[in-house]
C-alpha cells in the first residue's frame, strides 16, 4: 500500500514536471528545479539554526541569504565567534563544502555545532540551492512547485 502511494507520488511529480517541460527553455528550468529540490530538502539540516530569506532574523546561526561569495562573518547584526571573524575566508563553494563537512577543522574555535549527515551529492545540491537564493525567481517557483507536489 505504502509502496503504491510512493509510486503514485512519483508519477504525479513526473507529470507535474513533464507538463512544465513542454518548451526546451522550460525543460532547462525544470532540471534546475529538480536539482534545487534536493537542495531544499538538504537545507532541513540547517534550518533549525539558519534563516535564508532576505531580511529574515538571525536564529542561533546567522541568516544565510546570498551567502555564496560573501565574506565570512559579514552578516549585519550577528555576533560571530572571534575565530570566524579573524578567518579572512570568503564563502566560495569549496570553502562551504569544507565548512559543512567539518567547520571546526576549517576554522578552529568557531561556534557552529553541526555534525554533518549529508552525502557529497546532497551538499552540492544544497550549495546550488543557497546560490539559487540569489535568483529569488527560482526559489519562488520552487516553493510553489513544492506546494503542488506536497498538496
Ligand atoms: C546547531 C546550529 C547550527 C546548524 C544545525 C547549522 N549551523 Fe551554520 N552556523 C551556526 C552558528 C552558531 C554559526 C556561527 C559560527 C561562528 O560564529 O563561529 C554558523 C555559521 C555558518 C556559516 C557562516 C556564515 C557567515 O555569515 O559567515 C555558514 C556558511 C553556515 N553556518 C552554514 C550552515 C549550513 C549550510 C548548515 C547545514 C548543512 C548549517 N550551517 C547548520 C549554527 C548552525
Amino acid at each position: 500500500m505504502r509502496r503504491r502511494l510512493l509510486i503514485a507520488g512519483a508519477v504525479l511529480l513526473l507529470l507535474t514536471l513533464a507538463t512544465r517541460a513542454t518548451a526546451s527553455e522550460d525543460r532547462a528550468k525544470a532540471t534546475a528545479e529538480v536539482a534545487a529540490l534536493g537542495g531544499a530538502r538538504a537545507f532541513a539540516a540547517c534550518a533549525a539554526c539558519h534563516s535564508l530569506g532576505a531580511g529574515e532574523p538571525h536564529k542561533v546561526g546567522p541568516n544565510l541569504h546570498a551567502v555564496v561569495g560573501r565574506e565570512a562573518a559579514s552578516a549585519e547584526g550577528y555576533s560571530y565567534s572571534p575565530a570566524l571573524q579573524a578567518s579572512g575566508l570568503t564563502w566560495t563553494r569549496a570553502n562551504l563544502v569544507a565548512w559543512i563537512a567539518d567547520s571546526e577543522a576549517l576554522v578552529p574555535g568557531s561556534w557552529m555545532l553541526y555534525h554533518n549527515i549529508l552525502t557529497g551529492a546532497e551538499v552540492m545540491s544544497l550549495i546550488d540551492y543557497l546560490q539559487g537564493d540569489l535568483q529569488g525567481d527560482l526559489q519562488g517557483d520552487l516553493e510553489s512547485d513544492l506546494g503542488k507536489v506536497e498538496d
